[in-house]
Parts: structure tokens; sequence; C-alpha cells
């Protein structure tokens, strides 16, 4: 939300230091209280009682207006005080705060700034209590302003749209209902609105104009209005413009962005605009490496971005809290639907604890109600037991501040008791070998409403991108059997997995590096196999061989499953040049994804026909019995192809010695120099993306920065370089876990060791403005592969902002 209200950011300059400690230093926000290892740490380190003190320069102009002081975020029990004085104390790490300044400050005077951050983990305050699956970090990790207002100003807008839609509509004529709250200094105003679209300004037009009643100090109206909808295809905005006029002036502006749309949870599923869409989604945490918490603006969006650009799903679980409206803005803008919840994890504590919980509810549903990607409230503490007093209260909490949208509480127990409008499910049934997911009539207390499931796998099957390719590969295909049922059951509205990257955590969860392992990136967003086959939903051309084609790494040299991702018509699969087969996307079997797998099961081709001297039935039943045994292994070859070989050396003349041989020759590769794999992607008949398979000869270092037009802003900006190490065909080298050095020349700081290690041929970079204009360069060099460089424009000013 804009507003006309003179903004002064907060970011710099404050001085910070343990509580009561006399070592001090400056630092910027966002803040973390300790910049963390990658791995094997404490979270001691980043638990205790700290203080960070500035001074605000109260204008004397400001004198006779309103100024607020605002904390977008700040972890996790915060007391501020102004010139000794304290004005007050907010209890939860993850939503913003504010304070009235204006009969507190001094103006014309430096005026003494001090807050306390407490971030212990033994506060009796949501999520603490138990332990817990994150790491929860510590400090003035969002930003800090000041807002300088006339008395009478507007508080609080918050708007929604509803429509009667008759089938799928891309527009609609919508009632715009506007609640708009205005401080008491309003004796009598009028609330004068406009609309616009968000990309043409110019086609602003006026909505409504009324008059605030002199004893109230809230307008409510609706307007209909035809527009065209917000949508995960087309995510149309408008700007709505809110003037306060009073005495004769405008007193406040207040300009909100948001979209209308139609998003339903139905108990047959989910309907977004009229049509039914499944939600294909993704879990996140707001964590990065070294800095926890405390990213800024760009970070925040980069990571919307991954997941509708990359990652191609359509919808975003904020587990388990509300996150950065940075984030949640990108969702608005690239159309990524988002599944916001109240802080919190699996413990309830006691009555405070519960109060506590219900105001958090409260503060996320009206932070967060205009975001119009937002279509679904989580009002129960994830994973907790059934508690009806407690979500009597959340929800009706959440239903009084929100008319427009459903509730949700995640559970991961059955049939329990349901006050939400969604029932909400951690189904973690599947464990590689029983289905996908229960039905939805084996989960919900109530057919009649709606069903989701919230998470899946994560912990079933936690997998490093250094782990074996078996092991890989298997993870990936634990993701495909779950979205290919959720894709199967029409009355499951949709699912989010476990989850987009690695993340730190406390020692009972990960393994034993304070990692969990559960995400389909690394904790540098860089993808595992994992995310595979949700990057096949992405738009532009996607190829992933789940295999390296090296025999070497699995039991017996036997190859065992490899399966194609792509979301092209067909794959042609070439072997030393010699084509061998074209695999058609219908026949994946797994039919319910947008774009299933396929299952390499052919390494042969005509080649037999062509090269050996054979009848043709031999060539058949060799041919069958090699590609089985490829998949199988020798050990557990089916009966029927012992069988089928049997009769080959038994009646057909085939020696057994020459059977060997020619396994080795076509399915082996022993010994072969240098066998070359090539797979040739094809959309609408043309060559889309091409891999190919073999030998690495050279290594090739490859460093790709989230953007490299950094600017200094309201604050300092960072970027996330990520590396690989590749062979010369663009593939990573998944074992290369060489050193590499990170040198950083100019105005930028490097965030984290100058020297890492690679992981799974994968690690990355944080790299961070230092206040200053200019030009910045990191390069990246490795033994054994040319160095790279990346280089970064710094820009300095509001205008630059992107
Ligand atoms: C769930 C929990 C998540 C995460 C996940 C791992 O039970 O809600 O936070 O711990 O398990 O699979």
């Amino acid at each position: 939300m804009e507003d006309m209200a003179e903004k002064i950011y907060l970011n710099d300059d404050w001085s910070f230091g343990k509580k009561d400690e006399k070592a001090r230093e400056t630092v910027r926000l966002p803040h973390t209280v300790a910049i963390t290892p990658f791995h094997y740490f404490d979270e001691s380190i980043y638990q205790g009682v700290f203080s960070y003190e500035r001074t605000i320069d109260a204008k004397k102009e400001w004198m006779g207006k309103t100024v607020l002081l605002t904390f977008e975020g700040s972890g996790h029990d915060t007391t501020v005080s102004l010139n000794g004085k304290v004005l007050g104390a907010h209890h939860c790490g993850y939503t913003a705060f504010s304070f009235d300044l204006t009969d507190e400050l001094q103006y014309g005077e430096k005026n003494e700034l001090s807050v306390t951050v407490d971030s212990r983990e033994s506060l009796n305050v949501p999520p603490f209590g138990f332990v817990i699956d994150y790491m929860t970090y510590g400090g003035l990790y969002r930003e800090v302003y000041l807002e300088v207002k006339e008395k009478a100003h507007i508080d609080d807008v918050f708007v929604f749209g509803r429509m009667n839609l008759n089938g799928p509509s891309a527009q609609a004529e919508v009632s715009i209902y506007s609640t708009v709250e205005v401080s008491a200094d309003v004796k009598e105003g009028t609330i004068i609105c406009s609309m616009a679209p968000f990309d043409h300004p110019e086609e602003k037009k006026e909505l409504f104009t009324k008059v605030i009643k002199p004893e109230k100090k809230s307008l409510k109206n609706k307007t209909k209005a035809h527009v065209k909808l917000w949508d995960v295809e087309a995510p149309n905005r408008y700007i709505l413009t809110y003037e306060l006029l009073a005495d004769g002036t405008i007193k406040d502006t207040k300009e909100v962005v948001t979209g209308f749309r139609d998003a339903q949870f139905r108990k047959d599923g989910f309907f977004l605009n009229g049509r039914r869409l499944k939600i294909r989604g993704l879990n996140r945490h707001q964590a990065y490496p070294y800095i926890g918490y405390a990213a800024p603006e760009r970070l925040q969006r980069m990571d919307a971005k991954i997941l509708k650009n990359e990652l191609g799903v359509n919808a975003a679980r904020t587990s388990h809290y509300p996150q950065s409206h940075y984030f949640v803005d990108e969702c608005d803008k690239i159309g990524l639907m988002v599944f916001t919840e109240m802080p919190g994890w699996q413990h309830i504590g006691d009555a405070a604890w519960k109060d506590q919980a219900v105001k958090n509810t409260a503060d996320m549903v009206k932070q967060y109600r205009n975001h119009p990607s937002i279509i679904l409230w989580g009002v129960r503490i994830n994973e907790s037991p059934d508690d009806d007093e407690f979500y009597r209260r959340t929800n009706e909490t959440a239903h009084a501040l929100d008319p427009s949208r459903p509730t949700g509480g995640v559970r991961n127990i059955k049939k329990s008791h349901l006050y939400e409008d969604v029932y909400t499910y951690n189904d973690f049934v599947h464990d590689g070998k029983k289905h996908g997911v229960d039905h939805k009539s084996q989960v919900t207390s109530d057919m009649n409403k709606p069903y989701l499931v919230s998470e899946y796998n994560g912990h079933m099957y936690p997998t490093k991108s250094f782990d074996w390719e078996e092991k890989r590969a298997e993870h990936a295909m634990r993701h495909v059997r779950v979205l290919d049922a959720v894709a199967a059951e029409d009355d499951i509205c949709g699912s989010f997995g476990w989850c987009m990257f690695d993340y730190n955590t406390h020692k009972d969860f990960g393994s034993g590096d304070r990692i969990c392992y559960h995400g389909v990136m690394d904790m540098f967003r860089n993808a595992k196999l994992a995310a595979a086959p949700y990057e096949t939903a992405r738009k532009e051309p996607f190829l992933e061989i789940s295999s390296a084609m090296d025999i070497g790494e699995h039991p017996g040299c036997n190859r065992g499953e490899t399966y194609i991702f792509t979301n092209a018509d067909s794959v042609k699969m070439y072997k030393n040049n010699r084509f061998i087969k074209e695999y058609i996307a219908e026949d994946t079997p797994y039919k319910n994804m947008i774009h299933g797998p396929l299952v390499i099961d052919d390494y042969i081709g005509d080649a037999l026909d062509a090269e050996e001297d054979l009848s043709e039935d031999t060539r058949r039943i060799l041919k069958d019995a090699f590609n089985t045994v490829a998949r199988t292994g020798v050990s557990n070859i089916p009966p029927s192809v012992i069988m089928s070989a049997f009769r080959c050396v038994a009646f057909r003349g085939l020696k057994a010695s020459r059977g060997i041989d020619l396994y080795t020759k076509y399915i082996g590769d022993w010994g072969g120099e240098s066998t070359v794999y090539k797979f040739e992607a094809y959309k609408d008949g043309k060559r889309i993306k091409t891999i190919v398979k073999e030998p690495m000869h050279s290594l090739h270092l490859l460093a790709e920065a989230d953007h490299t037009d950094l600017c200094e802003g309201n604050t300092y900006d960072m970027a996330m370089i990520r590396l690989r190490m590749l062979d010369e065909n663009g593939n990573t080298l998944s074992f290369c876990n060489d050193p590499v050095s990170i040198a950083v020349s100019g105005d930028l700081e490097l965030i984290g060791p100058k020297v890492v290690s690679l992981q799974g041929g994968m690690y990355g970079a944080l790299v961070k403005t230092t206040g200053k204009a200019g030009q910045g360069s990191v390069t990246v060099s490795a033994e054994g592969a040319e160095p790279v460089e990346v280089a970064f424009t710094i820009a300095k000013n509001e205008e630059g902002r992107r």
C-alpha cells in the first residue's frame, strides 16, 4: 500500500550489539543478529537479547502532523523505546507493528530510538515451546520506516471483489467492496476513490465518492466495475486510489494495488475464475544461507520468480508464518497463488500463548488481505492437535477481518474437528511403494467441505544434491507419483510439496549438519533432480535425463530405471549417433500429470538387426531380454527372460559367451571407447532442446546471478549467484566437490566464505552493496576450469529502484 504520506526509511546507521555489552557495530537493515555458517552450527548463536539504537532526526515541520514508526518484521520479541520511554512491545517475529510517535518526538531535535530484540527460543510465544523443524533467526530482519501524515488521514483500506461467473472468464462485472478506516481527527470527510489498470495509470476512472459519517471512523462502499480478472495466466492488477477530502483539501491519499479474482475451494475441487484448476505448489521457508531471514527485496522477489518461472508451480505456501510483502507482492505481480498461515509448528502453549496466536492471526489477515495472490488463510498451528476453543477463535478472527477468503488449517491428523472452510492435511502416505495420496474420503471429516494436501514427501526421503544417482532419481519419482496421484483425484483441490529448497534446522530434524535436505532445490536454489517433475510445467522448453548414463554409478553396473523429464512432444534418443527410439509424450505412465516422465526402455534400437548375424527371432528375443536386464539388473532377471535366453542358447545355436559379449556391447558399454548418448526434444516438429551425455573431458564453471543491476534504494541490495561445475556439454558434474574461490572487487561485499566446496557440483554466493553507487564484480575460480566473472552495476537512488 502506497500513500501520500512522507515515507522515511530507517534502514541505515543502527548501532547494534548484545544487550548490556559494550561492543557495538553499525549495521543496516534487514539485519540478522548472527551470520551463520552454511551448516554444522548451533542455533544458540542467533539466540539472545540484542539491542539496536539509532537517532531519529525529527523535523520541525512535522509538528502538528502524525508520525508513525513501522517495523516490518523483527525476530522475535521486540520492545521499542524513544528517548528512554518505552513505547510498547511486539511479541511476534513474523508480523509488522507500528507505534505512533506524534506525542513522543522532540521536534527539531535528534531523538534516541532504542530497540531490544529477544531471539531466544524459550519465549512463550508462537512458534516456541517445543523443538521446531526450522531455524528461527533473530534480528530486525525486515525494513523499518517512518510515515509523516496529516492528523486527518486514512488509517487502513481493505478492498476485495465479488462476482458471479457463468463458467471460465477472463473479465467480469465485479462488485468492489472497500472498507476505509480514518483517523480520529477526521471530523467530517469524503473519500474519493478511483481505479486504473496497473499498467495503464492514465486510464484512471472514478469509482465512488462517499461522505464519512461524523460519528463513524470507517466507511464501507460497494461499487460495480468491469475488470480484467487476476489469474495465474494473466495477473491483471489495478491501482485503487483513495483520497481523503476534509476541510476543502486532500489530506491523505492511499494507493492499493490489488486484483480481482474468483478463487473458490469447492467440495469437488478448486476453481479460479470459473475454471477447474489443480493447485500445484511448493512450501517455502523465508531462509537463505548465512543471512537467515535477513534478505532484502530482490532476494525475496527472486524466490517467487524461481517458483513460477523455473519450477513451473502455480502456488506457494508460506510455511509456517507470514512472509515478506516483497515476496507476496511478486506473487501478485507474476500470478502465483499463495496460502499463507499464522506462525506456529506443532506446539500449542498456555492461555497467554494462545492469545498471542489469535492476535497473530488478526495481524496476518489485516496486513496481507489486499494481496490478490492470497487465496487461503491458515489459521491452525501447523500440525497441531485439535483444540476446539482455540481454533474457533482463530477462525472467527480471520472471517471477521476478511469475509472474502476461506480458512484452512494444516493438520497431520485424519478426521479431526473442522472449524475451517477447507480441510488441509499433510499427506505423507507415499513411502516409495504405497499410493501417492489417500483419497479425500479417507482423510476429511466432512465430504461437503473442500480438501487440500498441504504437504507431501519431505522427511519421507531426504535427498542431497550429492547423493548417489538412484537416490536422486527416486527422490524425483516420489514427487512424480504424488503429483500424478493428486492430479487424478478431482476432489483434491491440489497439493504443496515439501519443499522448495533445503533449509537449516534443529538437530532432531536434519542430517546432523543442521540441514533438512528436503528441498527440490539446494539452499542456493540450485535445482536438484527432484525439481525436474515441476520444471516440466515451465513455459520454456525443458529437457532433463535422470541419469548421467554412467554404468559404474549403479550396483552391479546395471542401469536401473532412467527417466526423461520434458515438456516437449517427443524425445529422440541416439547412442553413438545411431537412432535408438523416439519417446512420445503421451506414452508416459504418469498420465495425470501435465507432462509425466517417460521411461527409457530401449538401449538397442535396430542395432542388432544392422550389425549382428543372428536370426530375426533371436534378435528380437535378445533385444527384449537385454533391455529388461538393463533395467532390472542381472540378479533380478524375470523368469520369462531367463527362459527366452535359455531357448536361444539351447535351440537357436547362440553361444552363452556370445550372449554375454552382446550384452556387454549393447547395454553394458563396458570397455567401449566412449559411448555418446544424445537426446533431442521436439515440439511442433521443431527441435527445442538437446542433451548430450558422454564421458567428460573438461571442467566448466557456471556462475549465474539472479540480477546484475544492483540498486541502493531504501536499503542495500543483494544478489545470489548460483554456481555449477559442468562438463563440456553443460551437464552438472554431480560428484564434483572441488574447492571454489570467490573473489569480489569494486563496491560489493561478499557474504560467506571466500573459499567454498561445491556440493553435488553446485553451490552459491551472496553479494551485497556497500552504500555506494558504482560497479563490482565477482570472479569465481576453481582448479582445472576457466575462471568466470560476473559484472554488476550498482545504481543509487529511489528512481533507480525496480
Ligand atoms: C511436516 C512439517 C514441515 C516439515 C515437514 C518435513 O511435518 O509440517 O515443517 O517438517 O514435515 O517433511
